[in-house]
């Protein structure tokens, strides 16, 4: 694949200077399946305290199982996990601050909202110092008493808007509700990291959008950190501090949502996360590249002559009157897609997308220019 040349010009996000401590290390991690799959190909990944990170790629790149690593369900073929610098692989699931909230919410069926949340608690065996009628002091498992466990489910359910729900069956919750349930039951065990799974790929549309601000919110409210997998890059903009492209057990980039959007690191990034033009250009100068028969401005720079990938995003392409802007082209189809129209253009052989929230007559002269705020790059006519 070659190297990647953005036309666009990033709009310099001032980075924060971030010394929040590590709490998750993956090193080299490592899981090849018996026969003979590598799931998860040597990734090398830090999540700090409080991040809200997301794991985003196509079904198949090693999302589940880096998690279910993560989580202690699975173990790595090699490579370490450390938690808070110690190496946690001898860890067993429960013993680890770590609680996942599953793509298909595995409740149980038979129990009220209450139990559902409550299971893990009745079950929970904690440490407890007891002093004998000897003034000995020794340390005691026993159970949450009934009185706490309703203390820490009556809160978990306030917080995801279940209040007054104990009783219901959870067969007679909707899709949004019972996943409000599956998250009370992961974070009713406190955990320092919460693991979500395509939590909301069992929703509509607008339900899963509700819900992603909501998560947000508890993001933001209990101050823990989130890992996070979808395969939905419109999820994973609007959610994610942090986001880790995969492709087959790889780490492709790691970046803010406005880095990996902008400045995507190769051709897959790019065309994953938004829509693309990418052409095939060469660099003719310094920031200069010369694609679909014409040079333009970008933001990389190469080597003078080096073969690149151009990245144009279609909300970048304007269109214009006739020999206004730098390159002809015929519009041949535009589709109303709801906020704006998609316009493909022909340009000598290549086509190019753009999206305007204004139609352009077809086989009418348009021309492309560029937003005010970005230096030009490409003023294009299109008939
Ligand atoms: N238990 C397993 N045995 C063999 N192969 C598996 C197993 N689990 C997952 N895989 C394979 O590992 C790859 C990654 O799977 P997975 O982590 O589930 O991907 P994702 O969650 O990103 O869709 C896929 O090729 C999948 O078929
Ligand atoms: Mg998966």
């Amino acid at each position: 694949m070659g190297v990647i040349a953005a036309v666009l010009l990033i709009i310099g996000a001032k980075v924060m200077e971030n010394r929040q401590e590590k709490i998750i290390e993956l090193i080299g991690l490592t899981r090849r399946f018996e026969d003979g799959v590598v799931a998860v190909d040597n990734i090398d990944l830090y999540v700090r305290k409080g991040e809200f990170v997301t794991f985003l790629g196509p079904s198949g790149c090693g999302k589940t199982t880096t998690l279910r690593m993560i989580a202690g369900f699975d173990k790595p073929t090699s490579g370490k996990i450390l938690l808070n610098g110690e190496d946690i692989s001898a860890l067993p699931p429960n013993k680890r601050p770590i609680n996942t909230v599953f793509q298909r919410y595995a409740l149980f069926p038979h129990l009220n909202v209450y139990d559902n949340v409550a299971f893990g608690l009745k079950l929970k065996k904690i440490e407890k110092e007891v002093t004998d009628g000897n003034g000995n002091t020794k340390v005691k498992q026993i159970k949450y008493d009934k009185k706490t466990i309703a203390a820490k489910v009556d809160k978990v359910l306030k917080m995801v808007d279940l209040e007054g729900f104990e009783k219901r069956s959870v067969s007679t919750l909707s899709g949004g509700q019972q996943q409000r349930v599956a998250i009370a039951r992961a974070l009713v065990n406190e955990p320092e990291i919460l693991l979500l799974d395509e939590p909301l790929g069992a929703l509509d549309l607008k339900m899963r959008k509700d819900m992603q601000l909501e998560l947000k919110e508890m993001h933001r409210k209990l101050g823990i950190t989130f890992i996070y997998v979808t395969h939905d890059q419109e999820e994973a903009l609007t959610m994610s501090d942090t986001i880790v492209v995969m492709k087959d057990g790889i780490i492709q980039q790691i970046g803010k949502p406005t880095d990996i959007y902008n400045e995507p690191k190769n051709a897959f990034v790019a065309d994953f996360i938004g829509d693309s033009n990418i052409f095939s250009g060469t660099m003719v100068g310094k920031n200069k590249v010369r694609f679909i028969g014409k040079t333009f401005d970008c933001v990389d720079d190469f080597a003078k002559n080096e073969k690149v990938d151009v990245v144009v995003r279609p909300e970048d392409v304007f269109l214009m009157d006739e020999d206004k802007g730098q390159v002809n082209g015929k519009i041949v189809s535009s589709i109303f897609k709801g906020v704006h129209y998609e316009m493909v253009m022909k340009v000598g052989k290549s086509e190019v997308v753009a999206q305007s929230t204004v139609q352009f007559a077809r086989r009418k002269g348009k021309r492309i220019y560029p937003p005010g705020r970005y230096t030009h790059y490409g003023k294009g006519i299109f008939r």
